[in-house]
């Protein structure tokens, strides 16, 4: 482990929610400090589709600047309700219960941490319009593969070959752990 191990207090708070809903979906700290790190550089509308119980979103706040604000959508209301708890007094945070795609409105987005876990809605096409220019959308949680064109299962892993073909984006597949990589990819 190469990152410190303490954790932001907002997200050692996100965690404790996690637990009494006894919910596990929620990304790795690695993947978190990366969502940090990546908030820092932000203004605007950094958006979340898929809050869970907040932990994601809770990397993202303790990386936020001054001014920007988090907008995260959660289709489970008993999650979405716990998350939004958590972050109730926070001005800089707003959970919706709702599915995102009722968020294009609050579009655009200067980072997207696209993390619905649906396949079918994971591509470039569904979120190029919500992205402001130089805008970042990440994905989380796959398989590191060194293989051209990648594969996952055994098979071409179609999603990611064509995320990192897309000349609307420039995209890079980035190992936070040995078994963990992210997908980030900015609107050029
Ligand atoms: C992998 S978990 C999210 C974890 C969270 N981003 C984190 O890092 O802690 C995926 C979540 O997306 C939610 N979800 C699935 N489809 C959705 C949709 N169309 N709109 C909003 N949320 C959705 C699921 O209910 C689930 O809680």
């Amino acid at each position: 482990m190469s990152a410190p191990l303490e954790l932001p207090p907002v997200v050692s708070a996100a965690f404790e929610v996690s637990l009494r809903h006894g919910y596990a979906s929620f990304c790795r700290n690695e993947t978190g400090r990366l969502l940090a790190a990546l908030a820092a550089t932000r203004s605007g509308t950094l958006a979340e589709f898929g809050t869970g119980t907040g932990v994601g979103t809770a990397w993202l706040r303790s990386g936020i600047r001054p001014g920007a604000r988090i907008l995260s959508a959660e289709l489970d209301p008993t999650l979405a309700d716990a998350a939004t708890k958590l972050f109730e007094t926070d001005d800089q945070v707003e959970v919706v219960a709702a599915d995102w795609s009722t968020l294009s409105g609050r579009s655009p987005f200067s980072l997207l941490f696209l993390d619905a876990r649906e396949p079918e809605h994971s591509g470039a096409d569904t979120v190029i319009d919500l992205m402001e220019e130089g805008g970042i959308v990440v994905i989380d949680d796959l398989v590191p593969c060194e293989s051209w064109p990648p594969l996952y299962a055994g098979r071409v892993d179609s999603v990611r070959e064509a995320w990192l073909t897309d000349d609307r984006f420039t995209a890079v597949e980035v190992m936070v752990a040995s078994d963990t990589a992210v997908l980030l990819a900015t609107k050029r």
